[in-house]
């Protein structure tokens, strides 16, 4: 585990192995800050804690003897349309050395991966992608957006709503590592492509300065009964010359309820001395522009993918979540080259109080790219465009339409943190 955290950092042109910020994507940085590299008695002891971690499922490359390569796979759960939760594989901490580059060690990685994947009963598998021309050839195909947006102060004004019962309070770093598990259980239930937290997600919370960044406050919010139904990490960075004076960066917000997640937003988006409220891995469909006496005030700037998607068990996984529309669907894969049981034609039934999902003789109502499945898992993408886009080929009327009404979910798919 030492060497794999060594090698790491070489092959993904880190400073060192920063597990805390390598999170890149979403934050507002893409890159993590010049650091101190970790020292070997780090390495050493995070090696050590990680090995006794159950979920965590590293994989390397050994060349004579030396680490060339690493990737790792941590079983989560995830929250699938219609609210049940299904065992995946999270691929991280990918890298190959720019010296062993080309050679196929990745690809071999990757299928070791998804094979113990399924050993472990992990229908399915995700990640977030470096590049976008990476993972398509695995299978791999964004499922979930994430956006960043600005928001001026004098241009945000909420829309009259009842008075709010509940109370709003600022709080230490030791009460948000106490809420934040709390408001993030209701959540994960509720919101389809939410992730289960990782081992010790908010231990890392701190009062502590962060340079220039300042540091992390917290702000939560009380129902009548004083049960917390909403919290909120936002920075107020500092600098000397005045460039980000007057920016809040709101890091983190959820909240359980609508009148919490009002009561947040509407204190931060007007909060004394800032001009600008700046967020990032945000849903696209925030419903903060609903709340808004001016929607075009919140300024998307930047909008990309955020998770990838890779059916490993094409049955298992269309079975554990539920459809908005019932209906029984024959589809054809071909094109799976990892996980060759998923080419063939398939029953989905979703008709009647169990959803099913077997081979079948009949003619397909379609063909789909096991990639094209993958990104509709979620819901939230658009089977209309997929098929315009050549991913699915409809060999009986009203096909697409069908699977487009099948899988789609009314709420947009999110997840609010990387891996
Ligand atoms: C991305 C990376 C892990 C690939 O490792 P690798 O061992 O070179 O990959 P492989 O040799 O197994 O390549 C498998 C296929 O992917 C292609 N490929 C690999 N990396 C690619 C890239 N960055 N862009 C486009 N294609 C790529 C290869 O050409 C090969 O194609 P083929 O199967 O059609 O022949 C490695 O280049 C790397 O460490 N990059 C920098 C760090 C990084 O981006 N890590 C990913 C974090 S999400």
């Amino acid at each position: 585990m030492a060497a794999y955290y060594r090698a790491l950092p070489f092959a993904n042109g880190l400073p060192s192995w920063e597990p805390e910020d390598a999170a890149w994507h979403g934050g507002p940085e893409p890159w993590p800050p010049q650091r101190t590299p970790a020292s070997v008695e780090q390495l050493e002891r995070m090696a050590a804690a990680d090995t006794k971690d159950e979920s965590f499922h590293p994989i390397a490359t050994f060349v004579d003897g030396r680490c060339v390569g690493a990737s790792a796979t941590i079983s989560f759960e995830v929250t699938v349309p219609g609210g049940r939760t299904g065992r995946m594989a999270g691929v991280t901490a990918t890298g190959v050395m720019a010296t062993h580059r080309r050679r196929g060690y990745l690809r071999r990685m990757m299928q070791a991966m998804f094979d113990a994947a399924l050993e472990r009963g992990e229908p399915l598998a995700m990640l977030s992608a470096s590049e976008g021309s990476i993972y398509g050839r695995f299978g791999f195909s964004p499922a979930t957006y994430r956006t960043r947006w600005e928001l001026a102060r004098h241009e945000a004004t909420l829309l009259p709503a009842e008075p709010d019962p509940g109370t709003l309070e600022l709080v230490d770093a030791t009460q948000a590592r106490k809420a934040w598990p709390l408001v993030q259980a209701d959540v994960c239930a509720h919101r389809v492509g939410e992730l289960s937290p990782l081992p010790g997600r908010w231990d890392g919370l701190t009062d502590e300065a962060d340079g220039t960044n300042g540091p992390l406050r917290y702000l939560t919010h009380r129902d009548q009964h004083g049960n917390v139904d909403g919290i909120a990490n936002f920075r107020l960075p500092w600098s000397p010359t005045t460039d980000h004076a007057g920016i809040l960066v709101v890091e983190s917000l959820e909240a359980t309820n609508p009148v919490a997640y009002r009561a947040l937003w509407g204190l931060l988006i007007d909060f004394d001395l800032t001009k600008t409220v700046v967020a990032a891995g945000r849903p696209r469909d925030e419903p903060l522009r609903w709340m808004l006496t001016n929607p075009r005030a919140m300024r998307i700037t930047r909008q990309t993918d955020n998770l990838w998607a890779r059916l490993l068990d094409v049955p298992r996984a269309l079975t554990q979540r539920s459809y908005l529309t019932p209906g029984v669907l024959r589809f054809a894969i071909g094109d799976d080259r990892m996980c060759r049981a998923n080419n063939r034609t398939w029953r989905l039934n979703a008709d009647g109080p169990m959803v099913t999902c077997v081979p079948t003789d009949e003619a397909p109502d379609l063909t789909i790219t096991l990639s094209a499945l993958s990104s509709l898992y979620f819901g939230g993408m658009s089977a209309r465009h997929l098929a315009y886009a050549g991913h699915i080929t409809p060999h009986a009327d009203g096909a697409i339409g069908q699977l487009a009404r099948m899988f789609w979910t009314d709420a947009e798919p999110h997840n609010s943190f990387g891996f």
